[in-house]
Parts: C-alpha cells; sequence; structure tokens
C-alpha cells in the first residue's frame, strides 16, 4: 500500500475523538517545562486520544508507551515523542548564542547531529529546535537560545540545524524532525520582558526576524512553533496572515505547525478568544496542526464542528500533516527504532571530545591586556576563585534537561588536569546571587598566595532561557563587590587577573573589562566547559569565538545592534544635534563579530571584482591577512555590505559572508569569498525585492566596527529592463 493510500484509509476509519487525538501532544510529565502537566497518559493513548507526548526521554518508557499505541490502540498509530534537544542532549554543547560565536556551519550541523543521536536512542523522534528568533536585546533570556543580532547569520544556523537535525532521510534512526521556532519576531518582545507584546514594523518582521525561518523552510524544516507573543495585537498562534498565508501560501511550507506551550488556550488570555472553542478555531484556521498541553483541540474542536466554525476537511488536512510527518519518520515502519540501542562508550567518548572541541572555540576573549593569556608555563601558583569557579551543575547552562550535572566539568576540575604540576588554590569568596560577603576575605589571602588569578563570575544558568528576562545585566549578588577586591588586591601585588565570566547574553560589565587584564565570555559551554576553558586559558587552544551579540555599556543603549540606519543626523562629534547620549557613547563596549585571538591580524589590500555588477554576477572578494603576532591562530573575517543611496535607507552595514583563516605567526593568506550580486537586493518601498543600480560599499574586516574595516565601492548594474540608475 502506498504512503499517501496508508494515511488517507487511516483517516478514513478514524473517529472525531482519534483524529483530534493526532492533533494532541501532551507532556508525560517527567521533565517540566511549562505550568501546566499532565498526568499519566496510558489511558489516553490506549484510546487514541493522544498522539504525541514531549518531555519524556527515557527509552524504556518511551518504548512502553509506544508499545500501547502500536498494540493497544485501535488504529495503532505509532506515538511521535518530542523535546527540547536545545545544545546537545546528555552531553551538552555550548548554548546555541555560544555556538554562534563559531561562525561554522560545519561544527553547527555536527553538534545539532550528535545531540539527535543521543536524543534518538531515547526515543525521541522530534527536537523543537532550532531556535531562529534574532535577539537584539540581551535583558531577553531567550537571548542565550538563539542566534543573536543578525539575520544572516541566523539563516546560516538555521540551515546548518535543520541539515545536522534531519539529516539526509528523516525516516534514518538518528535523524529528527526538527521545529523552528518560535515563528516568528519573539525577540522583538517589548522591552525585553518574556512573553511580552511584540510591536514592530513589517519591515523589520521581514527583514531581520523573518530570513532565519526562510532558511530552515528552504532546507525543508519538518516543523514550525508560532511564538507564544503577539504581533501587534495579533498572537502569533492565531496569525492567518504569518501562518497560512506567508508560511505555508507564500514559503511553500507544508510541514506540521506545533503550538508552543498551552498557546492555543492562551489566546484568550491575549483577549482574542472567549472560550476554548474560539481559541481552538482560530488556531486550526491559521494552520496549527497541533496542540501543545492546551487541551483545546479535543475540548474545543468539537463543538466548532458542530456550529460549523470549522470543517472536517480542515481538521482532517491537519490530521493528514500529521500522519505524514509520522510516516517521513519512519514511525509506521519501524516504531522502535528511535530508543532500541545504548550508545557505545565510543560514541559517548567522541560526543565529550565534540563538546570539548566546539566548546573552546566558542570562546569569545573579549580582552587580553599585559599579555595575561595564554598563561604562562611558568606561573606555579593559581588562584581560581569566584563562585563559578567551582560550578560543575551550572556549565550545563539554561535547557539542558537531559543534561547530567554529575559529569559536568568545573573550571576548576578542568584547570586541574590540565596543569597537574601547579598548585590550584580555590575559594568561592560569595555565591552567585546571595547577599552573603563573609567568604571574601579567606579569597583575598588565596589570591595575595598566588601567581595569577582567575575569577569566574556570572550569572546561574537559570539567569537565562525562558522566562529569564533581567532588567540588571551587571553581575548578580555581591560578585561586583568581590571582583573589585579582587581586582585591587591584586593590582596592590602586581598579578594578573582573568576574569572567565559566564552568561547567557553580552552583560553590562564595563567596570570589569576596564580592569581585568583579560576577559573571556564562556557563555555556558556545557558538558565540558572546564576542559575548554583550560584548553584557552593555557593555550592549547587559541581563542578564535566572535560575539554575536554586540556588548552594551550601559543598559541604556538597549536594544543595541550594528545594523542600524543612518537617520538625518547621524552622529557628529562636534555637533549636538545629532544622534547620541548626553551620557554615553553611541558604540557598543565590544561590536558584534569582536573576539581576540592569540595571534594578531593585519589587513590589507581589498580586491573586488567585477567592478560593475549585475544581477546574475557572483562578486569575488579577496583580502590579504597576515599573522603578525607570535602564535598561530584562526582569523575570522567579516564581510558586510552597505547601500548608500537606495530608495529604502539601508543599514550602515549588513553582513553578507564570513570567511575563516588560520596562519602561523609570521605568516599571511589571502581570504577569498564569493557573493552572489543577488544577494545585494533588499525589500524596496512596496516590501518586494528589489535590484538597485548604483554604488554599493563593500566592507571586510575583523568584526562590525566600521574603524576596522576596509572599504571598496563597486557599481551595481541593471539588466536590460531594470530599475532606473540613482
Ligand atoms: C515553551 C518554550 O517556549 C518552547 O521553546 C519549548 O519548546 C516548549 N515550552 C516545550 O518545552
Amino acid at each position: 500500500m502506498g504512503h499517501m493510500d496508508r494515511i488517507e484509509s487511516l483517516i478514513a476509519r478514524m473517529t472525531l475523538a482519534e483524529k483530534l487525538g493526532q492533533l494532541t501532544m501532551t507532556a508525560a510529565g517527567y521533565t517540566v517545562t511549562g505550568p501546566v502537566i499532565a498526568g499519566d497518559s496510558s489511558d489516553a493513548i490506549r484510546a487514541g486520544t493522544i498522539g504525541s507526548l514531549l518531555n519524556l526521554f527515557d527509552a524504556g518508557q518511551v518504548l512502553e508507551l509506544q508499545r500501547l499505541a502500536i498494540e493497544e490502540s485501535r488504529l495503532g498509530i505509532p506515538l511521535l515523542m518530542a523535546f527540547d534537544v536545545i545544545h546537545g542532549h546528555r552531553t551538552l554543547f555550548p548554548v546555541p548564542l555560544a555556538e554562534a560565536a563559531l561562525f561554522d556551519p560545519e561544527a553547527w550541523a555536527l553538534t545539532a547531529r550528535d545531540a539527535c543521536s543521543e536524543a534518538a536512542a531515547d526515543g525521541i523522534a522530534m527536537a523543537f529546535a532550532p531556535m531562529l528568533d534574532v535577539s537584539r536585546d540581551p535583558r531577553w533570556g531567550r537571548s542565550a537560545e538563539g542566534p543573536g543580532e543578525d539575520p544572516w547569520l541566523g539563516a546560516q544556523i538555521a540551515r546548518a540545524k535543520v541539515h545536522g537535525i534531519q539529516g539526509a532521510e528523516l525516516s534514518d534512526g538518528e535523524s529528527l524532525a526538527a521545529v523552528a521556532k518560535h515563528y516568528v519576531a519573539y525577540g522583538a518582545v517589548t522591552a525585553g520582558r518574556d512573553y511580552a507584546s511584540a510591536d514592530i514594523s513589517e519591515r523589520s518582521v521581514l527583514e531581520v526576524h523573518m530570513p532565519p525561518f526562510q532558511a530552515a523552510v528552504a532546507a525543508g524544516v519538518a516543523g514550525i512553533m508560532p511564538a507564544f507573543t503577539d504581533l501587534a495585537g495579533v498572537p502569533m498562534t492565531a496569525h492567518i496572515g504569518l501562518l497560512r498565508d506567508r508560511l505555508r501560501g507564500q514559503f511553500g511550507f507544508d510541514g506540521v505547525i506545533v503550538s508552543d506551550y498551552n498557546a492555543i488556550a492562551e489566546l484568550m488570555r491575549h483577549g482574542v478568544a472567549a472560550d476554548l472553542t474560539e481559541a481552538a478555531t482560530l488556531a486550526l484556521k491559521a494552520g496549527v496542526d497541533i496542540d501543545m498541553m492546551a487541551n483545546a483541540y479535543r475540548l474545543g474542536l468539537p463543538p466548532a464542528l458542530a456550529s460549523g466554525a470549522v470543517t472536517m476537511p480542515e481538521i482532517d488536512q491537519a490530521v493528514r500533516r500529521v500522519l505524514v510527518l509520522k510516516q517521513r519518520l519512519g514511525l509506521f515502519d519501524q516504531p522502535y527504532r528511535r530508543g532500541a540501542p545504548a550508545r557505545s562508550a565510543e560514541a559517548r567518548a567522541a560526543s565529550r571530545q565534540l563538546a570539548r572541541s566546539v566548546g573552546a572555540r566558542a570562546i569569545v576573549m573579549l580582552r587580553n591586556e599585559h599579555a595575561a593569556l595564554p598563561l604562562a608555563p611558568s606561573i606555579a601558583r593559581l588562584a581560581v576563585v569566584g563562585p563559578l569557579a567551582d560550578a560543575a551543575a551550572e556549565m550545563g547552562g539554561p535547557w539542558s534537561l537531559a543534561g547530567e550535572p554529575a559529569t559536568h566539568v568545573s573550571v576548576l576540575a578542568g584547570l586541574r588536569s590540565a596543569l597537574p604540576g601547579a598548585q590550584l588554590q580555590h575559594a568561592a569568596g560569595v555565591d552567585i546571587q546571595s547577599p552573603a560577603t563573609a567568604g571574601i576575605p579567606q579569597a583575598l589571602d588565596l589570591c595575595a598566595a598566588a601567581d595569577a588569578i582567575i575569577l569566574c563570575l556570572g550569572e546561574a544558568a537559570n539567569m537565562s532561557g525562558e522566562a529569564a528576562s533581567r532588567a540588571h545585566l551587571d553581575l548578580p549578588g555581591q560578585q561586583r563587590a568581590f571582583a573589585q577586591a579582587v581586582i585591587d588586591r591584586a593590582r596592590q601585588l602586581g598579578k594578573p587577573v582573568v576574569a572567565v565570566l559566564f552568561s547567557g547574553r553580552p552583560l553590562v560589565v564595563p567596570w570589569l573589562v576596564e580592569q581585568a587584564d583579560a576577559v573571556l565570555a564562556a557563555w555556558f559551554l556545557g558538558s565540558e566547559s572546564g576542559n575548554a576553558i583550560a584548553d584557552v586559558l593555557c593555550g592549547r587552544v587559541s581563542p578564535s569565538g566572535r560575539t554575536p551579540m554586540s556588548w552594551p555599556r550601559s543598559i541604556g543603549q538597549i536594544p543595541i545592534f550594528f545594523g542600524q540606519r543612518p537617520g538625518g543626523r547621524p552622529l557628529q562629534a562636534h555637533d549636538p544635534y545629532t544622534s547620541r547620549y548626553l551620557d554615553e557613547p553611541n558604540e557598543p563596549l565590544f561590536a558584534f563579530g569582536h573576539g581576540l585571538t592569540y595571534g594578531r591580524f593585519v589587513y590589507n589590500n581589498l580586491r573586488v571584482t567585477p567592478e560593475r555588477a549585475r544581477l546574475t554576477d557572483i562578486i569575488e572578494v579577496r583580502v590579504d591577512v597576515a599573522n603578525m603576532g607570535t602564535r598561530a591562530a584562526q582569523e575570522t573575517v567579516f564581510l558586510f555590505a552597505h547601500d548608500p543611496l537606495a530608495s529604502v535607507s539601508r543599514p550602515l552595514l549588513e553582513l553578507k559572508g564570513v570567511g575563516k583563516i588560520e596562519l602561523p605567526p609570521g605568516e599571511s593568506g589571502t581570504v577569498t569569498q564569493y557573493l552572489p550580486a543577488a544577494e545585494l537586493r533588499f525589500l524596496g518601498v512596496s516590501l518586494q525585492p528589489v535590484f538597485e543600480p548604483g554604488a554599493v560599499e563593500i566592507l571586510v574586516g575583523p568584526c562590525a566596527d566600521r574603524a576596522q574595516l576596509l572599504l571598496q565601492a563597486i557599481e551595481l548594474c541593471a539588466d536590460e529592463g531594470g530599475s532606473p540608475a540613482r
């Protein structure tokens, strides 16, 4: 029997209750990721009134429930098991924002693939990932889960992650269905407060927030999850314009749309649905196929059907999409395939090795004065202090549901194994958040007795991720007082202080950056955190991560991002009537893309050809890069464009490409990037793509700070019938 025949004949035999069951996803209750929790699902599975489950990841239990569905339900339709496989599964990789700092599609795909093979071994078939919400507001805790501030970067991550999660074939036992989330503009929540309304221009939605989702759809993503939020008053869970018309209609997405947790019921809270029936009607009409945790479809759709508010073909269409996905995942043919084999010891060791190397590469060295890093081999006594120095459990970061904190490597443990001959002393000094300061004196004594001080500071793992917005972005608790005391003491004694900063977002810590000799943004790097950090501190790995979000100088600069427009009064140093703050520079503390290495790179000789490009041309961008430092390192080379004169004012920099080069000290090489001229199209006044003739600046360099970029202008020319030259 052909696949479609199987599905159509099933649909023909299903009762309404069984159909609504296929549209219902319930939490198994083992892991909690939302406010509503369901109990034992066994009876509902036998009755065929639950089609998928989330939050269960024990292979034995998964297979037992699957057996109930296959053997004891009337139609034997397999269950779909879903889980938040956000940055690894049992082995944790760096949080997504940290991984973004690699600017390396191959690594992004590899970690996704690895995480999925672990999750598949636990019986999971669907990952609620990748999270693709562009964020320009570090107050928003979910910045940690996403690609950072740039849409082009988000699109690259989307592509790599979908390929990594889904593999070549969804039916492969180690492939999972990816769910790109949260569609769309969730990162634009007002004032960075989670779940708040987003109200931004259609242009911003399309230019900034949409590209990653478009890329995910183009890469064949199996699922999409609408955001909890409303966009200018229309909740995404009921957004006909953006779900049905844009996503399904224009982008041709024919996969499954899974609501977020309880989001259909929350349409009542949004104030757009009077009751569960209306909420269910709105969601189904917009194209939402699976109701996660609201029980809205099971309770609300029968009355909606009776009143004619929804039709049976509409319900059948959603059921069909769910069954087609189960079919594509191979669940009908081999329902017990995922969850069967335990992973071998070698596979687990390889995952840890991957976590370590990706972790080291995600670290962004924000500052390194007086050659504080790498630590000199002569250092015999090291003080490893601060509340995050020996905090193995925190290292996983947010969304580490299946992680195994007992196996996480702390900074202290990582340094102990990297420096077996050295004397390492540890004191926390203060807690991450508590007001207690009694431990400070002892920690200061340790610092006084050491040759160098590693000061481990930052957020707790649960201070970023969902429901973790912050209005203050300095170090929590008494950490600032502690760090200041350590720095003051170290300065008196002439000892170097290296700050290792843990966070799920850029923090606002200019005072620390000014005073510490070196600062590493270590984000949350997962299971191998301490080893990865030790690799960088001790110089086994030259840091190469680049920040995917701008680091503000103060909260008042937020939202902050490099892709700003010039405005009519761009900042002029001596003119007060230009765009500025009275009390703070406009520039961030660290621009997007900033990140030092143990090398020192100098850029020269930018060559962009052809100098006149048509829509179909591929522009070749070449630049010479020399490592003038004393150590080998990898440089990341950013390619930006700026259209200085167009029908719509364009951002001062738009990211268009990233290249890499690895160079020993004293050597130089050429980085070549290819930019299709078609990528220089933008949305014109009527929000349709246009290719406008005229000059375009191509800028290349180490980060989004214009002063550090080399520039060459080229001319775009119209093909026959193009728009008039400007
Ligand atoms: C709510 C979150 O917004 C979403 O990202 C997640 O996948 C679901 N909960 C399930 O845990």
